[in-house]
C-alpha cells in the first residue's frame, strides 16, 4: 500500500541516497526484513524500515509504502512452548496472590483493575492509591490495617508477605515496580 505525502517516522534500518522511488520500493519488496519505507521525493532519499509506525505524519514531499502482510497480528506460535517448560516466574505467583487478597477484602468497594471504576464510587481505585502514596506509607498502612481511613470497614492487617504480594500486584497493573517507588521523605531528612 502506498500513501502519498506521508512519512512513517522511526524504525529505519537503512538509508539510501540518490535513489528513485521505484528502486526504493523494489528494494523494500525484495528484503524480507523490510516492512515499510518512506521515500523523500525532494531529496531522492529512501528509508527502509523494519516496521511501519502506528501513524504517518503529513509530509508534502514523501511517500510511504507499507507491506500489508506486516500489519497482521502475529500468531504467538512460540508462547505455549515457552510455558510448557514450567518456568512460571515467582513474581507472577506473588502477583496473583496479591490480587486474591485484594479481591477478598477490598474488591467489593475498590476497583482492583488497571482501569475501571470502583464498585463504591467514594472508594478510589487501588491503582490510584498505589501511585499516590510513598511506598513505605503503603507498606505500613497495609501492615497495620487501613482502619483509620475506613469507618465502615473492619480493620484488616496483612503479614509482610501479603503486603509484598499486594504491592507486586498493584505494581503489575500500574506498570510501576514497587522496588523503584520512592519512599516518603521526612522534611529535613536527607533521602538515602
Ligand atoms: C466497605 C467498602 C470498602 C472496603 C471493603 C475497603 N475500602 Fe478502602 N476505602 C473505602 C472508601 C469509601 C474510601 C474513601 C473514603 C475514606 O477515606 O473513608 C476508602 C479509602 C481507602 C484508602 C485511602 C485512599 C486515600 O486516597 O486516602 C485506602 C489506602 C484504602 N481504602 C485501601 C483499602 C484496602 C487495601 C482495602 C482492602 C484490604 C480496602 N480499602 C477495603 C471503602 C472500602
Amino acid at each position: 500500500m502506498i500513501l502519498s505525502q506521508a512519512d512513517s517516522p522511526g524504525n529505519d534500518y537503512s538509508r539510501i541516497d540518490h535513489f528513485s522511488f521505484e528502486d526504493c520500493r523494489s528494494s523494500c519488496e525484495a528484503d524480507d526484513g523490510c516492512n515499510a519505507f518512506t521515500y523523500n521525493h525532494a531529496r531522492g532519499v529512501c528509508f527502509l524500515k523494519r516496521a511501519a509506525n502506528q501513524w504517518t505524519t503529513f509530509f508534502a514531499w514523501a511517500s510511504t509504502g507499507i507491506k500489508l502482510s506486516s500489519l497482521k497480528p502475529q500468531e504467538k506460535t512460540t508462547a505455549p512452548a515457552e510455558q510448557g517448560e514450567g518456568t512460571t516466574p515467582p513474581a507472577s505467583a506473588a502477583e496473583s496472590e496479591g490480587k486474591a487478597i485484594l479481591e477478598k477484602n477490598c474488591g467489593r468497594c475498590h476497583s482492583l483493575e488497571a482501569s475501571s471504576e470502583s464498585p463504591l464510587p467514594q472508594a478510589p481505585p487501588l491503582r490510584e492509591v498505589y501511585l499516590k502514596y510513598p511506598i513505605d506509607q503503603l507498606e505500613e498502612g497495609f501492615a497495620e490495617g487501613m482502619g483509620s481511613k475506613h469507618r465502615d470497614m473492619p480493620q484488616i492487617q496483612f503479614s509482610p508477605g501479603q503486603v509484598g504480594a499486594i504491592l507486586n500486584y498493584l505494581g503489575s497493573i500500574t506498570g510501576v515496580d514497587p522496588a523503584t517507588r520512592t519512599r516518603a521523605v521526612i522534611p529535613g531528612e536527607t533521602p538515602p
